[in-house]
């Protein structure tokens, strides 16, 4: 199977971005994620996945995190943790009872460690949500590898 390929049309998904920070020893690691998604209400999961390569899988073993779902003004946050770091930051932290989180994110998603699965380069991971938070405001998505806008439809 060619890869490129498939890579573009699973570009065709439109996604959201999230910023997943996790924090280790003090250390907070965030990293720009689309794979991010609901699994279960009851109890409330959802999953990230991770590639193998990526500093991120050793920072999200066994351990807390947050998603931090990205709005649309938030792009320079999304390339800052996608290897593209900024000299001067581009948002502001704040802290929670499971790490630190990006300010005046759209939503906070916070979980502590479900499960692990493996997924051929990349590594699922579960998380129980034990805390959310959301905020009205238009969300950064991701679409044939660029970032986008959401507009709703309009009803003809
Ligand atoms: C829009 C976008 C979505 C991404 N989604 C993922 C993802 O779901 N999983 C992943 O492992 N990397 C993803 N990446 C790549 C990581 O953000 C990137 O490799 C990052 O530099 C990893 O950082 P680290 O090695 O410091 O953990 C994405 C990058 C972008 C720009």
């Amino acid at each position: 199977m060619d890869k490129k390929e498939f890579r573009n049309c699973m570009g065709r998904f439109a996604t959201g971005v999230t910023v997943v920070t996790t924090e280790t020893e003090g250390v907070t690691h965030g990293f720009t994620v689309n794979s991010f998604t609901s699994v279960s209400l009851d109890p409330p999961i959802v999953l990230v996945s991770v590639d193998k390569n990526a500093k991120a899988l050793q920072a999200m073993k066994h351990n807390n995190f947050i998603a931090n779902v990205l709005n649309e003004n938030q792009r320079d946050t999304a390339m800052h943790f996608a290897g593209k770091p900024k000299e001067q930051l581009p948002f502001e932290w704040e802290e929670t009872g499971l790490g630190a989180r990006i300010k005046g994110s759209l939503a906070h998603i916070e979980c502590v460690p479900w499960a692990e699965y493996d997924g051929g380069d990349h590594v699922l991971f579960l998380g129980e949500v034990k805390a959310f938070e959301y905020h009205p405001g238009q969300p950064l998505a991701f679409y044939c590898g660029q970032f986008s806008n959401v507009s709703p439809l309009v009803q003809s």
